[in-house]
């Protein structure tokens, strides 16, 4: 199941330590090329000698200890598939999740570009504290797969939230994240979120509801298949893969098109307005006696079609926003673009589209053919438009 893979194992200094020797035989039972890695901590729990000897690969513990002409966090990060964090000790958690790099565990880390999935252990007063949490969300929010700690007697004798994980869990879930990551590998996709912002003033804009949610669903999801991903957002995220920040339609279309080259799909998530105003004011615009005031709007590029007269190899995926007659007018808006996909979605709805974790589409192809795929979180409804795409 695992030839030719390598498996990075991380271990922090918690008594769930000693249950990892069995977790490395697992992964060596299934053929994994196993590396581990221990903090200073863990050495109060198990030897380096089992470890080696059950891996049957050197261990690392200390950063500088072996010379090579790559840095140690640098060839580890390197040579492994994914790497898992078993047990995560409160500490470690927290030094990861604000970058902290003083040993060589949190050095490869902060180093590593593939897959990571972490499975706590710890205390349950621990594991309850606010701080711990708010880690946990943030590692969870910048692409961590956390596999949570469960219920029962613990070691200092409490009973409550913080034994590791089952191991054939932690095996299966590692398992399925380096076989579901290959498929996008070698691809590189661009995916646009977020609603587009024209000033009217320095003080005013004009806007929409798009949180972006859709949009970063889809590049989560093909990172985590292993795509080489662009992340063009109005909004502000940190992620493991590239993010380009942006305001108006101008700069999303600057973005989009200097990486669209290398592209192999372009996903337009983004709700770009369709009209700017025409002569932004430089000052903030003052109130006057008159009871109206009135902007001139111009029409903004559209980013979407113009890609498709440039396309030669890409895929270029486009969405549909509607508020009414979603079918009818996603066939024309598939016919004018001129795109491959096209996912329509019905904004009206309280329960999917803008701002909900939740939306419901139907996928629609150039040659005619469509597909609905019911209301789902955002994430599911990314893994079922990339499949589509991809098939
Ligand atoms: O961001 P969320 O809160 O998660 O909400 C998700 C979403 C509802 C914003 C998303 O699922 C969605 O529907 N995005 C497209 C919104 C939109 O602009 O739809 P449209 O029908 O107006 O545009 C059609 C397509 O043309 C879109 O791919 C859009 O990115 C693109 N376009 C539009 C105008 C323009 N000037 N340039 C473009 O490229």
């Amino acid at each position: 199941m695992l030839s030719g893979k390598t498996v990075l194992i991380g271990i922090t200094g918690g008594i769930a330590a000693y249950k990892i020797c069995e977790l490395i035989r697992m992964f060596k039972r299934h053929n994994a090329n196993v590396r581990v890695i221990c903090t200073p901590n863990a050495m109060n729990f198990v030897t380096k000698l089992t470890l080696q000897n059950l891996s049957q690969n050197e261990v690392g513990i200390e950063e500088f200890e072996i010379p090579d002409f790559k840095p140690e966090h640098i060839s580890y990060a390197d040579e492994a598939d994914i790497m898992l964090i078993a047990p995560a000790t409160a500490n470690t958690i927290g030094k990861i999740a604000n970058g902290i790099c003083d040993n060589l565990l949190t050095s490869i880390v902060c180093a590593f570009k593939k897959p990571v999935v972490i499975a706590p252990a710890m205390n349950c007063n621990m594991w309850e504290n606010p701080i711990v949490q708010e880690n946990i969300q943030k590692l969870r929010s910048t692409g961590y797969e956390i596999i949570e700690p469960e219920s029962g007697f613990l070691a200092c004798g409490y009973n409550g939230t913080g034994r590791l994980a089952d191991l054939n869990k932690i095996f299966d879930k590692t398992v399925e994240i380096i076989n579901s990551k290959k498929k996008l590998t070698g691809k590189k996709i661009v995916i646009t979120a977020g609603g587009t912002i024209e000033d009217i003033d320095p003080v005013r804009y004009i806007s929409n509801y798009s949180s972006g949610k859709m949009g970063l669903a889809l590049a989560d999801e093909a990172f985590q298949q292993g795509a080489e991903t662009v992340l063009i957002t109005t909004k502000d995220i940190v992620r493991p893969y590239k993010i380009i920040k942006v305001k108006s339609a101008d700069e999303m279309k600057q973005a989009v098109e200097a990486d669209f080259g290398g592209a192999d799909c372009v996903i337009m998530a983004a709700a770009v307005a369709d009209y700017r105003v025409k002569n932004k004011a430089e000052q903030k615009i003052k109130k006057t006696d008159s009871d109206s005031l009135t902007l001139e709007l111009i029409k903004n590029p559209d980013i979407l079609k113009e890609l498709c007269t440039k396309k030669t190899t890409q895929k270029v995926v486009g969405f549909c926003a509607e508020s009414e007659n979603l079918i009818e007018n996603a066939q024309e808006k598939i016919r004018k673009k001129g795109c491959d996909y096209l996912i329509a979605n019905d904004i009206s709805r309280k329960d999917i589209g803008f701002a909900s974790d939740y939306n419901e589409v139907v996928i629609f192809n150039k040659n005619g053919g469509q597909k609905r795929i019911e209301r789902a979180p955002k994430n599911i409804i990314a893994r079922k438009i990339l499949e589509e795409i991809y098939e």
